[in-house]
């Protein structure tokens, strides 16, 4: 049981609604068997080691793989979108540097909804479609004249979402490595079924808002460090350590004062999280090339420790921090890239919730004071 402060009326532990089917739908499923996820019929392995983020944002938003031309009509459309219109320039530069990321991408989509309204559903790919291209450009667009004072260019780089992100970031062009390690992480968050973000913004399209309304709800959903703020989180943990001893050290302490562990745990799978070991590959394969690499051996270390003392495994979350921090990615950016890549499951799912759309409204177990007479202020 815990207190409502409020009313001081004890309110029965929330379930958060495990287990229960909110709904139905034809995008992807998490944890079936406890341990495998699957983008419309796709094993995330395989998507993870043959696609490209831009073939799963197509396959996700338009229900197939693309051919080659559809694929390149689709590339050829998100690096037309990427540049951001001047208004909304200028709002980011009113934005404070102390900022945190999320909040900036929240309030880019809001104005970019005001700028470019979405009039009917006819325009829903459109939007979906800009709002993929612009979120990397307005957050590198915002870091860079917050640091520096500079208004940079936004224009298409490279031949991805990730290239375009990283180029804008380094103001130089990535290399194919740090390049396809993005790309790949973009791929394992790009879509989880009913996670609370995804459900937030099905919530939203329910009453037939707009597109833009929708993802904003998602971003600020994602923002939680029970979410998409986990990986944040997971590399504050990892970064001061330096050896597998100092970890198992600071570790053991952190579980003695039963504190959690961000990165660990799942509210679906149960055995497993099928993204870390893709993950955990790719940290692994990037520690050769950064100065601080001995982080994979911490984060090793560390997953260690959970699984054996809490029998809790990593999550997406925990060695994603590691491949982002590797290829040179500042920490506060983690939750705005996984922004930048849900938001193709964010889309596809606004789009199934309007196909078939029903207000979603469920009830509550009233638990309150049982009907009583009103007292007037004289009387109480
Ligand atoms: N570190 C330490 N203990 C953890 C833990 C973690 N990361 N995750 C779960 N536990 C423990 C809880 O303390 C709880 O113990 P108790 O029964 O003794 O109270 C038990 O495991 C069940 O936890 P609960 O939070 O109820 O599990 P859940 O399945 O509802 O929650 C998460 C799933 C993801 C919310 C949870 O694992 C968590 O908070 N993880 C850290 C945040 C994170 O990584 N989020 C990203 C998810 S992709």
């Amino acid at each position: 049981m815990t207190t409502d402060s409020s009313s001081s009326q004890t309110v029965p532990a929330s379930s958060g609604l495990r287990g229960q089917s909110a709904g139905s739908t034809a995008i992807a499923t998490v944890g079936k068997a406890g341990v495998g996820l699957t983008y419309r019929g796709y094993a995330i392995e395989e998507l993870a080691a043959r696609s490209s983020f831009a073939e799963v944002a197509y396959l996700l938003l338009y229900g197939a793989l693309p051919g080659r031309a559809e694929l390149d009509a689709f590339q050829q459309r998100l690096k037309s979108a990427q540049s951001l219109p001047k208004p909304l320039e200028q709002v980011l530069e009113r934005i404070p540097r102390t900022a945190h990321p999320m909040d900036v991408l929240r309030t880019g989509c809001s104005m970019l909804g005001v700028l470019e309204p979405e009039h009917n559903f006819q325009e829903q790919d459109r939007v979906a479609e800009r709002l993929l291209a612009t979120f990397p450009s307005m957050l590198v667009y915002w870091h860079h004249f917050g640091a520096t004072g500079e208004r940079i260019d936004t224009e298409a780089q490279g031949d991805s979402i990730a290239e375009h992100y990283l180029a804008l970031l380094h103001q130089q062009p990535p290399d194919a490595e740090a390049g396809r390690a993005l790309d790949v992480s973009m791929i394992l968050y790009a879509e989880h079924e009913f996670n609370a973000s995804t459900f937030a913004c099905r919530v939203c399209a329910a009453t037939l808002s707009d597109f833009y309304s929708c993802i904003t709800a998602g971003i600020g959903t994602l923002r939680g460090p029970l979410h998409g703020g986990a990986n944040e989180a997971a590399m504050e943990l990892i970064q001061p350590l330096k050896t597998r001893e100092e970890a198992r050290e600071d570790l053991l302490g952190r579980l003695g004062r039963k504190e959690k562990i961000m990165g660990f745990g799942h509210a679906v799978y149960k055995v497993s999280d099928p993204r870390n070991a893709i993950n955990k590959e790719w940290s692994r394969r990037l520690s050769a090339r950064a100065p601080d690499g001995y982080l994979y051996e911490v984060s090793d270390e560390i997953e260690s420790i959970m699984q054996r003392e809490k029998n809790l495994f990593a999550n997406a979350d925990f060695f994603s921090a590691t491949v982002y921090h590797f290829v040179g990615i500042p920490t506060s950016h983690f939750t705005p890239l996984f922004v930048m890549a849900r938001t193709a499951g964010w889309a596809a799912h606004i789009k199934e919730q309007r196909s078939n759309n029903k207000l979603i409204r469920p009830n509550a177990d009233y638990v309150g004071p049982a009907p009583r007479p009103y007292r007037s202020l004289d009387e109480r």
